[in-house]
């Protein structure tokens, strides 16, 4: 991994494992795990406190200037995102920002502010960035791509769980269909779309163990010798 930045983009559906993966990953590679998911979940959480209810259709532009998101990547592998200087690594978990992040999401001019930050953040180091765009829009000359996929079904048993293991009670039948609706709205949405950016890897998790996947990705990764990245751009 000599003689430049390594970017590694990451992007696939929800519950399809990405963060869990990238985040161990990164840490056995030495690399900065970034949850962009994260940041849309933050500004929901953050529109939500100050609207209450979201729109979809509506900019909220005007709302983002001035707004001041952070995310470190911490050396027990823990991400904690923070708006404004407040720590909402855990309230944006909340169901209800699964329900209110498609006005958030579809809105062009946050996805702008969002791949401005993430392109940001990434100007000196390696990294891993999971996402839905990642290889497509924000950094389509990533070194590796990688797109991971999973049934319906094994990614709604995955966030029960993950509901389960932060104290949780959740319904099966409605966290399947939130899957259902996000699949749509992440596959349908003009700008930034989850789609398999061109070149990337396909890894579909559904019948894998978790360290099978992150051998996977380590692997494709340590043979990596593509271009460098800066600034989304190659160098
Ligand atoms: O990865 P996640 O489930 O935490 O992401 C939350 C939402 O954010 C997801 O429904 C779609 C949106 N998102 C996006 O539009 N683009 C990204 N790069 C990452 C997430």
């Amino acid at each position: 991994m000599e003689g430049g930045r390594l970017v590694v983009a990451v992007d696939g559906p929800a519950g399809s494992g990405k963060s869990s993966v990238s985040r161990e990953a990164a840490l056995r590679l030495g690399m900065r795990y970034i949850d962009s998911g994260a940041i849309y979940r933050a500004i929901t959480h953050y529109l939500l406190g100050r609207f209450g209810s979201l729109e979809k259709g509506k900019s909220y532009a005007e709302f983002l200037d001035g707004l001041k998101i952070d995310q470190r990547f911490e050396p027990d592998g823990s991400v904690r995102t923070s708006v404004n200087g407040l720590d909402v690594s855990r309230a944006i978990r909340d169901e209800a920002i699964a329900r209110g992040i498609g006005a958030v999401s579809d809105d062009p001019s946050v996805r702008n502010f969002v791949n401005e930050l993430l392109r940001s953040w990434s100007a000196r180091e390696s990294l891993i960035m999971d996402g839905r765009d990642i290889g497509t829009v924000v950094f389509p000359d990533a070194t590796v791509k990688i797109y991971l996929d999973a049934s319906v079904e094994v990614r709604s048993i995955r966030r029960v769980a993950e509901y389960r293991e932060m104290g949780k009670t959740v319904d099966v039948n409605e966290i399947r269909n939130q899957i259902i609706r996000r699949d749509q709205e992440d596959t349908a949405r003009p700008f930034g779309r989850l789609q398999k950016a061109e070149g990337s890897f396909y890894i579909d998790t559904s019948s894998m163990e978790k360290d099978e996947v992150i051998e996977r990705m380590i692997g494709l990764i340590a043979k990596a010798d593509g271009p460098r990245v800066r600034d989304g751009r190659p160098e």
